[in-house]
């Protein structure tokens, strides 16, 4: 019989994240780019046991941010119990009696993210050997002022007194602490659940109850401790960012143990369900978040930030890069400053150089784009150079337009490509062009004025200049200044009007 055949869980994830100072629902909060919730989704996924999430404030929220986030691989059924009034924990659980069909209930607080499966595997092997009604998690939580229920053992039996009832005259000493995780016996709920009462400090149904009614009952309850760190609570900001820290170290001490290098580790974010191969090098002040795919023997330079995309094996992220959205194949080269974004593609042994954008577009295999470039709605087939300062003009203000660059093209140095248009293959474009027509194949493009040199034209305006400044009667005055008006016009005209040009 596979392990938790008997074992079905209850998630309580209905509560009104009071102590959170939000009217929002601290369930959805993200943990290192993954919503709080998912995490106990992902721990049932593992453990392949069913899951019932109780909801009710934010209900709507927290079903579709679970519903989004099943794994399609997972064989669990997950299904929601809505707890119309939040009465408290014990009315939450009681609330899910409908659907308690197994021997045993994993009851588990929404707002514990960092509890692991070997907690509950140790939690139920000693709950199945002990025979026990209740076993439930304990630890010892290093601040003494804190708001968690206190394990009081004493001649008569175990108990739980949660913080708001606790009163420091009677108890005096350091008690464990409850970590809200817990294995019941179906049996034992179904005759018990319905004794728990509000005579409390919250006037709430307490769940911890059970365990005094067990106890009383001289039923074996089990406690198991775990290391506090790890079944800590999230109730308040700080303990949002407290988890995150310790769950950001356990995402980059898995990867060590994979085999992948980072330097200042403590300067580097990486978001749960991400992928990084052996033999990468990540440096500080790089940001690589949820849905990221990062292959072997790659180097990420510091504050480069990689979102949502595929790093192929073998890539090469230099200094302040983004990567957003898109995909860099094996063997390439990114950056110093580049912006690969939109759903792009780098195809490989390309080189996407500094200060460089792509939007939208894929680059080809064997393409330079070294310098000061934007690339926008645009395909390029197989070893393209683009000269330093391209920049595809892509919109017209309503609508985006596509260029196209075929095998082998060569686009000089601070060319505007007027989208649409198509770059044939293996012509090439002057430095300097703006094209606005198509290109044929092996063709050379020039689309600028052609340069005009005047030989000695220098001396002779300033000889004219000086011969004005001489002349004395007015209709002298009067000639050399219509002489130089049409000079000047000869000559700004000249220039305007040249746009042929053999050199490139
Ligand atoms: C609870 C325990 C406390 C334990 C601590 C561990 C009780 C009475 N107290 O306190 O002993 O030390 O967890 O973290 O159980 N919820 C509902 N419906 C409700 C109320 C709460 O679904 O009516 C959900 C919340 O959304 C939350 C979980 O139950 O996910 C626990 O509630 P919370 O208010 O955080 O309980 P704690 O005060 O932390
Ligand atoms: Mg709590």
């Amino acid at each position: 019989m596979p392990l938790y055949d008997n074992l079905q869980s209850v998630i309580l994830a209905a509560g009104k994240s009071t102590r959170f100072n939000s009217s929002g629902t601290k369930l959805i909060e993200k943990i290192c780019g993954r919503p709080m919730i998912v995490y106990t989704l992902r721990l049932l996924e593992e453990l392949n046991i069913n899951a019932t999430f109780v909801v009710g404030h934010q209900k709507e929220l927290i079903e579709n941010t679970i519903s989004s986030n099943i794994s399609r691989n997972t064989n669990i059924e997950v299904n929601f119990i809505h707890q119309k009034e939040q009465l408290g924990t014990g009315h939450a659980v009681a609330c899910t009696q409908d659907k308690w069909k197994k021997d045993n209930i994993l009851i588990i607080n929404g707002d514990t993210p960092l509890v692991n499966n070997q907690i509950i595997e140790k939690l139920y092997k000693e709950h199945i050997e002990s025979n026990a009604a209740i076993s439930f998690v304990v630890a010892k939580c290093p601040d003494s002022n804190h708001a968690y229920g206190r394990i009081i053992r004493e001649k008569s039996g175990i108990k739980i007194v949660e913080a708001k009832d606790f009163d420091k005259n009677i108890y005096t000493e350091n008690y464990d602490i409850n970590a809200g995780i817990y294995i019941a016996k179906t049996d034992f709920l179904n005759n018990c659940i319905n004794k728990i009462n509000t005579q409390n400090a919250s006037k709430e149904f307490y769940l911890t109850d059970l365990v005094q009614i067990a106890s009383e009952k001289n039923l074996a309850v089990i406690t198991y401790e775990a290391q506090f760190n790890r079944v800590m609570g999230v109730n308040t900001p700080y303990e949002l960012w407290q988890t995150e820290e310790t769950k950001r170290l356990d995402i980059i001490k898995n990867f060590i143990d994979k085999g992948v290098k980072f330097s200042l580790m403590n300067a580097i974010e990486i978001d749960a369900d991400t992928q990084i191969g052996a033999g990468t090098l990540i440096e500080y002040g790089v940001q690589i978040s949820s849905g990221s795919i990062i292959g072997e023997n790659c180097v990420i330079k510091k504050f480069s930030t990689i979102s949502n995309s595929i790093i192929e094996n073998n890539v090469e992220i230099y200094q302040n890069s983004i990567i957003n959205n898109s995909q860099i194949c094996k063997n390439t080269k990114i950056g110093p400053f580049a912006h690969v974004h939109e759903q792009s593609k780098i195809e490989q042994n390309s080189v996407v150089g500094n200060f460089v954008e792509i939007k939208t577009s894929t680059i080809g295999q064997n393409n330079l784009v070294l310098h000061l470039a934007y690339l926008g709605n645009t395909i390029t087939g197989s070893t393209v150079n683009i000269g330093a300062g391209t920049i595809t003009c892509n919109y017209d203000g309503i609508s985006k337009h596509s260029t196209t660059i075929k095998n082998n093209a060569f686009i000089g140095s601070n060319n505007t490509l007027v989208a649409p248009v198509t770059i044939g293959e293996s012509s090439f474009t002057a430095a300097g062009s703006t094209i606005t027509e198509d290109v044929p194949a092996h063709s050379l493009a020039i689309g600028r004025s052609k340069q005009v040199n005047k030989e000695d034209y220098v001396q002779r305006l300033l000889e004219k200049l000086r011969l004005k400044s001489t002349s004395t009667s007015s209709s002298d005055k009067k000639n050399n200044i219509n002489n130089l008006e049409q000079e000047n016009y000869i000559f700004s005209n000249t220039c305007k009007t040249n746009n042929s040009q053999e050199n490139i």
